[in-house]
């Protein structure tokens, strides 16, 4: 005999299809036996949420942006979110149909390995592109997770980069030069990984995009070093790069539990005004373990309010794009 089914609780009532497993337990269909008991715990309620999160995203879409957009993630403080932000926004546009991009130009390969992608060395890498070795079409490597999502990821060589690049010509320019040359792929949007500093790395990020992502951590101290930050941002367009703009803050790890992050949120808003998101990202266990797994938030936990709030912040950075020009 087929046990009473119980419907989990899913939140308010939605329109959407409901998500498969709920819709044959519903029907009363078979069931195998081992299904029954998740279907009322928490991993069974994550699963269901974790389709329908998955399935509105991609049902969705987004549209193209007119132009390739290209962001620079930048804030020499380390720690505040900038790799997670790359790989998880660049993650969730790709799911919603986007050809996605993202290149690691932190040493460490955080965003390689997050996104899946091998980076030990001698792995074709943003090091070899930057000395001009190879092209960054030969440096991509797709994420196992999507077919549209990118990663010229970074090895350990490229810790030897700010040295090298020193003396050599266009040294600012290199990253900018190796992109305009990547036309094949036709990649929708661009993100550019950079180390906890704002040396030679950091300006050809700055110089290769048009438009600045500023992660903030909603923490002590979250300002300190934004000033100085800016005042580059400002450097490079006096002499370099005469579009770039910073266009997109982001507050991440805000955790609602205490004062203090609202205290920053409130600073930071007054600060940068409409240019931060309204979509904040909350600090969630699940959001660090996923590199662990070489995932994105978006594979590991779907369902997860950290994989949701990125999603959304995917979506309003995609609809500030075809508001503004670039
Ligand atoms: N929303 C979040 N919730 C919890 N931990 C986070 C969150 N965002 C980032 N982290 C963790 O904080 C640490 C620093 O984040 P990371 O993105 O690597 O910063 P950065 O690239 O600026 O150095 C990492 O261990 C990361 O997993
Ligand atoms: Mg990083």
């Amino acid at each position: 005999m087929t046990p009473p089914i119980r419907r989990t609780t899913l939140g308010p009532p939605t329109d959407e299809a409901p998500a498969p497993v709920s819709r044959e337990t519903s029907q009363g269909l078979a069931t195998p036996d081992w299904q029954d008991p998740t279907i009322d715990t928490p991993i069974g309620q994550e699963a269901e949420r974790a389709v329908r999160v998955l399935h509105r995203a991609k049902g969705q879409g987004l549209p193209r942006p007119p132009r390739q957009r290209v962001f620079t993630i930048a804030n020499q403080k380390g720690g505040v979110g900038k790799t997670t932000t790359a790989v998880n926004v660049a993650a969730a546009l790709a799911l919603q149909g986007l050809n996605t991009l993202v290149i690691d130009l932190d040493p460490q390969g955080n965003a390689s390995t997050a996104l899946g992608v091998e980076h030990r060395p001698g792995t074709p890498s943003s090091y070899e592109v930057l000395i001009g070795e190879i092209t960054l079409e030969e440096a991509l490597h797709r994420s196992p997770h999507n077919e549209r999502l990118y990663c010229v990821p970074a090895t350990i060589d490229l810790a030897g980069a700010e040295i090298e690049l020193v003396s050599m010509v266009a040294r600012e320019t290199r990253l900018r030069n190796a992109l305009v040359s990547l036309k094949e792929h036709d990649f929708d949007y661009v993100f550019i990984d950079c180390p906890p500093s704002l040396g030679l790395l950091t300006i050809n990020a700055l110089v290769a995009a048009p438009e600045v992502l500023i992660p903030i951590q909603c923490e002590y101290y979250a300002l300190e070093g934004v000033g100085q930050l800016l005042r580059n941002i400002e450097m490079v367009k006096a002499h370099l790069n005469q579009g770039l703009n910073v266009s997109t803050v982001i507050l991440t790890m805000y955790d609602g539990r205490t004062r203090l992050a609202d205290q920053v949120a409130e600073d930071v808003r007054a600060h940068f005004g409409d240019k931060v998101l309204r979509t904040v990202i909350p600090r969630s266990v699940k959001v660090s373990e996923a590199p662990g797994y070489g995932m994105t938030i978006l594979d590991y936990d779907p369902g997860s309010r950290g994989a949701m709030s990125y999603l959304d912040a995917s979506r309003e950075i995609a609809e500030r794009g075809s508001r503004t020009t670039h």
